[in-house]
C-alpha cells in the first residue's frame, strides 16, 4: 500500500463538499502543528504529499490522498490554533468535529499528541467524542526526537493514562519522529491491521 505512488485527490472546505461516502479513510487529527501533515508524508514517502509549515494553521481543508482505487489518508485543519481569526477556527472546528462524528466509512483515526506536551484539554475532547460516536482512534505520539527518553516515558505515560477506559481507543500508542523516520513503519503495519479489520 505505501509503496504506491499517492496523489492529492481534493481539498474539502466544507462538510457539503466532501465526495461521496466510498472506500475506507483513514484520518490524521491533531492540535495545529502537530505534525499531521509531515507524519502523511513520512508514511507514504513522499516529502511534499501534504503541505506543512513551521506556522500553525497551515493545512485549511479536509485534504484527500489515495494511491488509485484503495483507501484514503485524510489530512485535517489543527485544532486549538488561538492566533488565527476567531471565525477561521470556528470553521476548522466545525468542520473536523463533523467529520469525525458523521463519517461512516471512516476506519479510523490517528490522533497526534506531541511527545513534548501530551495529551491537551482539547485532545481529551476529541477523544470524548470519538467515543461518543464509537469511531475507533488511536494515538501517535509525534516528534520524539525533541526530547530525551525520560520525558518521552513521561509523556506517554500520561497518554497512556489518558486513554485507559475510553471505549473506543485502541490501546497501543506509536511513538513516531517524521524527521528521523523512528515508527513510521509500525505505524504503517497499524494502519494496514486497520484496514485489514
Ligand atoms: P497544521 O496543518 O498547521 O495543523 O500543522 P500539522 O499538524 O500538519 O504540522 P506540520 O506537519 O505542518 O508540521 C509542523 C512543523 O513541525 C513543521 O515545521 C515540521 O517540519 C515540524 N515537524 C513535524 N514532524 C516533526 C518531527 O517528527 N520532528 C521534528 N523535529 N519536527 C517535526
Ligand atoms: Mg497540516
Amino acid at each position: 500500500l505505501f509503496t504506491k505512488p499517492w496523489v492529492f485527490r481534493l481539498g474539502a472546505p466544507s462538510l457539503g463538499l466532501l465526495p461521496a461516502m466510498e472506500g475506507p479513510e483513514i484520518a490524521f487529527a491533531g492540535r495545529s502543528n502537530v505534525g499531521k501533515s509531515s507524519l502523511i508524508n513520512a508514511l507514504v514517502g513522499q516529502k511534499a504529499l501534504a503541505r506543512t509549515s513551521n506556522t500553525p494553521g497551515r493545512t485549511q481543508e479536509l485534504n484527500y490522498f489515495n494511491a488509485g482505487e484503495g483507501p484514503v489518508l485524510v489530512d485535517m485543519p489543527g485544532y486549538g490554533y488561538a492566533q488565527a481569526p476567531k471565525d477561521k477556527v470556528d470553521a476548522w472546528t466545525r468542520l473536523v468535529f463533523g467529520y469525525l462524528r458523521g463519517r461512516q466509512n471512516l476506519k479510523r483515526v490517528y490522533l497526534l499528541i506531541d511527545s513534548r506536551h501530551g495529551p491537551k484539554a482539547n485532545d481529551l475532547e476529541v477523544m470524548g467524542l470519538l467515543d461518543k460516536a464509537a469511531v475507533s482512534y488511536q494515538v501517535v505520539m509525534t516528534k520524539a526526537d525533541k526530547i530525551g527518553p525520560k520525558a518521552l516515558e513521561a509523556a506517554i505515560a500520561a497518554t497512556r493514562e489518558a486513554i485507559a477506559k475510553r471505549p473506543a481507543a485502541f490501546p497501543r500508542i506509536v511513538v513516531t519522529s517524521s524527521e528521523k523516520g523512528s515508527g513510521v513503519d509500525l505505524l504503517r503495519g497499524e494502519i494496514a491491521l486497520a484496514l485489514s479489520g
